[in-house]
């Protein structure tokens, strides 16, 4: 029924890449979506609750960093990028709380035939860290939203531990996770197969980017 995909993960902070779980939360659902747009999961995967034993990166605002997979992207669907900031330690945080904000997506290409997903067969991504947000330590979580299965869409996630240095005082709407989507969400529900879609939302919040 499904076919293996991504998001193991290890997590690269560009200029090198880091070693796989140095600072990436290690699920126990390698290969397994989460498939409940409701379940606490959906932070952080399944198992990775807790940070104990994997590393924080100190990164400073602005930087660009990134993810890298283990095994590149299979199916269809947006990738989007969010933080939250951590009420003390990265490592202790179960990514309760509405403290998330998204920074990165990247959605769909449409033509008058076919939507189709440039995250597919991608097996790394890069982004900016927003350079005026508030330092501290944070989850870096990235989702890939699988919709080859209509109306049964799939989460593969990972987060990172980072420790944010400079930065500024911006203060981005926040959101929990779960409940920063809902389960009707159309970017969660449509077929990306017929009718031919002719505009796609990525799920979630819009990217901040101060
Ligand atoms: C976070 O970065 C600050 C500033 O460089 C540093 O003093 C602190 O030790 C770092 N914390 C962790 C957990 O790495």
């Amino acid at each position: 029924m499904r076919t293996a995909s991504i998001l193991a993960v290890a997590a690269a902070l560009v200029g090198s890449t880091t070693a796989q779980y140095q600072y990436v939360r290690q699920s126990t659902n390698t290969n397994s979506p989460v498939t409940s747009a409701t379940s606490n999961d959906l932070r952080c995967n399944v198992g990775a609750s807790s940070g104990t034993g994997v590393q924080t990166a100190t990164v400073a605002a602005g930087s660009t960093v990134g993810f890298a997979l283990d095994i590149g992207i299979i199916h269809p669907g947006p990738i989007a990028v969010y933080l939250g900031k951590a009420p003390s330690t990265a490592a202790s945080w179960d990514g309760s709380g509405a403290n998330w904000f998204k920074i990165y997506e990247l959605g769909a290409t449409i033509t008058s035939s076919a939507i189709t997903f440039p995250a597919s067969d991608k097996s790394s991504f890069t982004f900016k860290l927003p350079s005026s947000i508030p330092a501290g330590q944070y989850l870096l979580r990235i989702e890939h939203i699988a919709l080859h299965s209509t109306g049964q869409p799939q989460w593969y996630i990972s987060c990172a531990q980072l420790n944010i240095t400079g930065g500024g005082s911006a203060n981005p709407a926040k959101v929990s996770i779960p409940g920063y989507v809902s389960a009707n969400d159309p970017g969660l529900t449509l077929s990306i197969y017929w009718p031919i879609v002719t505009s796609y939302k990525v799920p979630g919040p819009a990217v901040f980017s101060g």
